[in-house]
Parts: C-alpha cells; sequence; structure tokens
C-alpha cells in the first residue's frame, strides 16, 4: 500500500473554477503536483496563480472544483471542504504570502516559536499546570526550540537569531518566512513568489533551502514564480496558466519550449508566434510550425525568452488590439485604462 501512495500525487486539482462576480480568475483547471518534488506554477500577472493558492489553502472557497491532499500516511483531504487552519493542522499544507509577512518587531527566533504555537498548546492540555511544567509541555517546548534552531541553521539565519525580523535583508525575509512556515511541519509547501525583488545572490541561497528541503525533509513544493531562471533551475515539473486556464503542462525543458507559453509571456497573439520565436532565436521550434514565415527583424535582442518585464494580458500589436480571451483580462485591462484616466500627469481640465 505503502509503494502505491508514493505514486499518489501529494496534490490533486480537478475542475477548479473560481468566479468572482462576473470575472472568471481560474476556469476548469486540472493538475496534480507529484509526491516529493518542486512544481512550479507559472504565468502572467493576472494570470489566476495566487487564486489558485487561495484556494488551497482555504483562503477563498472555490466556486467549482475538488482539491485532494493525500497525506503520506494516505489519507486524503478533500481541501475545499475545509477551513484554512484545519487545512494547515490536519491536511499539513503551510504557505507564504506575495507580500511577506512576518512578526517584524519580534525576534527571527520568536518569529519561529510562535509559527509552533499550537502545537505546543495541545500539549499544555490548554491548562496552567500543563503551562507551569507538567505533562509534556517542557518536552514540547525543547522540541519546538530544537525544530527552531534546525531551521535557522537550514535558511542560514543563526547569526541573526536575536535580530528583530524587521531588520533582515529582504532575501533573510523571505528564507525566514520559508523557515517559519516549516516549523509546522508541512508535507506540502506552497510559495508565492519567493524569488521577487531578490538580488541574485539571494536568489542563489534561496534555491539552495528549496532544494535542501527538497532533499531533507521530503516535502513537495508547490511554487508560484516569475523568475525563469529559478523556475529552470530548481523545478520538476511546470504548470503554465495564462487567463486562469492551463496553456502547459509537463517538464521546464518542454514547456520552454511551448510556442503557446512563449505567446503568453511576451503577450502576443496565437499567429504572431512564430514572430516571437524568430526574436529568441530558437530555431528548432520555428521548424516544427507549419506555414509561419520567420520575420528577420525583432524589436529587441533577447537572449532568454522569459527575459525581461512579464507582458500585460492586453496588447497592442501591429495597429490592432488583441481581444482579450476572458473576463479576467478585461477586467485588467480596465484597471489599466481607469489608472490611466487618474494619472496625475495627464491633464485633465483646461489650464487654469
Ligand atoms: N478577491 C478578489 N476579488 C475580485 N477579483 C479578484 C480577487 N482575487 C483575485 N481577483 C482577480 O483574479 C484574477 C487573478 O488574480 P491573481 O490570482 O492574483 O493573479 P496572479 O497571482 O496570477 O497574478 C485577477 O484578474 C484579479 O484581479
Ligand atoms: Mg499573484
Amino acid at each position: 500500500m505503502a509503494g502505491t501512495n508514493l505514486q499518489t500525487p501529494i496534490l490533486q486539482v480537478d475542475h477548479l473554477s473560481m468566479k468572482f462576480g462576473g470575472l472568471v480568475a481560474i476556469g476548469d483547471l486540472s493538475f496534480t503536483a507529484p509526491r516529493g518534488e518542486i512544481t512550479a506554477l507559472i504565468g502572467p500577472n493576472g494570470a489566476g496563480k495566487t487564486t489558485v493558492f487561495n484556494c488551497i489553502t482555504g483562503f477563498y472557497k472555490p466556486t467549482e472544483g475538488m482539491i485532494t491532499m493525500t497525506r503520506a500516511s494516505g489519507e486524503k483531504f478533500l481541501l475545499e471542504r475545509m477551513p484554512d487552519f484545519q487545512i494547515t493542522a490536519k491536511a499539513k499544507v503551510a504557505r507564504t504570502f506575495q507580500n511577506i509577512r512576518l512578526f517584524s518587531g519580534m525576534t527571527v527566533l520568536e518569529n519561529l516559536l510562535v509559527a509552533q504555537h499550537n502545537a505546543l498548546m495541545r500539549a499544555s492540555g490548554f491548562t496552567v499546570l500543563g503551562l507551569l511544567g507538567l505533562g509534556g509541555y517542557k518536552d514540547a517546548s525543547r522540541a519546538s526550540i530544537e525544530k527552531a534552531v534546525y531551521w535557522l541553521e537550514k535558511a542560514d539565519l543563526m547569526d541573526r537569531a536575536d535580530d528583530p525580523a524587521g531588520d533582515l535583508s529582504y532575501g533573510a525575509q523571505r528564507r525566514l518566512e520559508i523557515a517559519r512556515a516549516m516549523c509546522t511541519g508541512p508535507e506540502l509547501l506552497c510559495l508565492d513568489e519567493p524569488a521577487a525583488g531578490l538580488n541574485p545572490k539571494e536568489s542563489l541561497a534561496l534555491n539552495e533551502l528549496l532544494l535542501g528541503i527538497r532533499r531533507d525533509s521530503g516535502t513537495s513544493i508547490l511554487l508560484i514564480e516569475h523568475d525563469m531562471a529559478v523556475v529552470m533551475e530548481i523545478s520538476d515539473h511546470v504548470v503554465v496558466l495564462e487567463y486562469g486556464r492551463k496553456i502547459s503542462d509537463g517538464s521546464p525543458a518542454s514547456v520552454r519550449s511551448d510556442p503557446k507559453v512563449i505567446a503568453a509571456y511576451l503577450g502576443v497573439d496565437d499567429e504572431e508566434v512564430g514572430d516571437v520565436l524568430v526574436e529568441v532565436g530558437d530555431t528548432s521550434v520555428i521548424e516544427e510550425l507549419d506555414g509561419v514565415a520567420p520575420v528577420a527583424q525583432g524589436p529587441a535582442e533577447t537572449s532568454s525568452m522569459f527575459e525581461g518585464p512579464i507582458a500585460d494580458t492586453v496588447e497592442e500589436a501591429g495597429g490592432e488590439t488583441i481581444v482579450p480571451a476572458s473576463p479576467a483580462a478585461s477586467k485588467a485591462a480596465q484597471v489599466e485604462a481607469e489608472t490611466a484616466a487618474k494619472s496625475p500627469v495627464e491633464p485633465k481640465g483646461p489650464a487654469q
């Protein structure tokens, strides 16, 4: 039975949909996260990645669909039916947020101890006598300090243990957030853009931490990431979203050469994929495409197809506005138009 379980994906998402009023943020999305692997969820801004995390971790109740978490023990949890605190405590799913959320006035060590508060309170039997040292509280307390120290070392934060978390560099705060999530003993760790805003050295330290987690703790990782260098380097499996739908799913290498993915990232229409491929110099993919005439000249030389800013969902191309494929995109366009209209740079009325 144990062998069977190893092959069962740790997370299975089936026909997941999430609507906000008329806006379809996720539409009929299915994918799996294999056990013990790092799965990357990628896609342009507004594609629905954070919304998927919010459904997995119980922040949102999905409009439709099923999210099944299978623990190493074989126990199954239907996450869409559980409140968020049970998803952490029982299903053993932990997450970090796109914007860092730490107790910035507490020390680094305190942040790691607070994460284990629930387990400690359980050990105390929720009684004063329990807290005063009878029963298992003392042992649990020692264990939680040991766990905190273990993750301080893994996250390379030992020498900052007594500093306020708010004093750490951005990269160190990111590692602390991950260490804190690991202190809850998750079987699945969900990270929302952990590499965003990191310098190359910090990004390297993050990669090492994540690869160490996969290697040493056996925790499976679901990672939302914009930095393609990180995705290509550390993920085993990549799922690509655009407008809340899956457009590609597979190994990093197969996803990277998928014309749909390239087009989504560069924000162009399907018919223009050929041009894009010429720009990125991917001749092998160009040859596979029938009837697409290569264009010799592109607006900019790009060494990597994923380099540069992520394109927005609505683009002007060849004088033609591409009609967004979903209400999600229309919303993005609408917000953009509203922002532009409100911009103080644009004088609105006649000069005084
Ligand atoms: N609570 C919400 N209410 C309304 N719209 C939302 C909410 N959360 C997300 N959205 C919309 O869902 C779409 C996907 O957002 P998000 O999941 O944050 O994208 P990503 O993380 O891929 O950038 C966007 O159009 C966003 O505006
Ligand atoms: Mg997001």
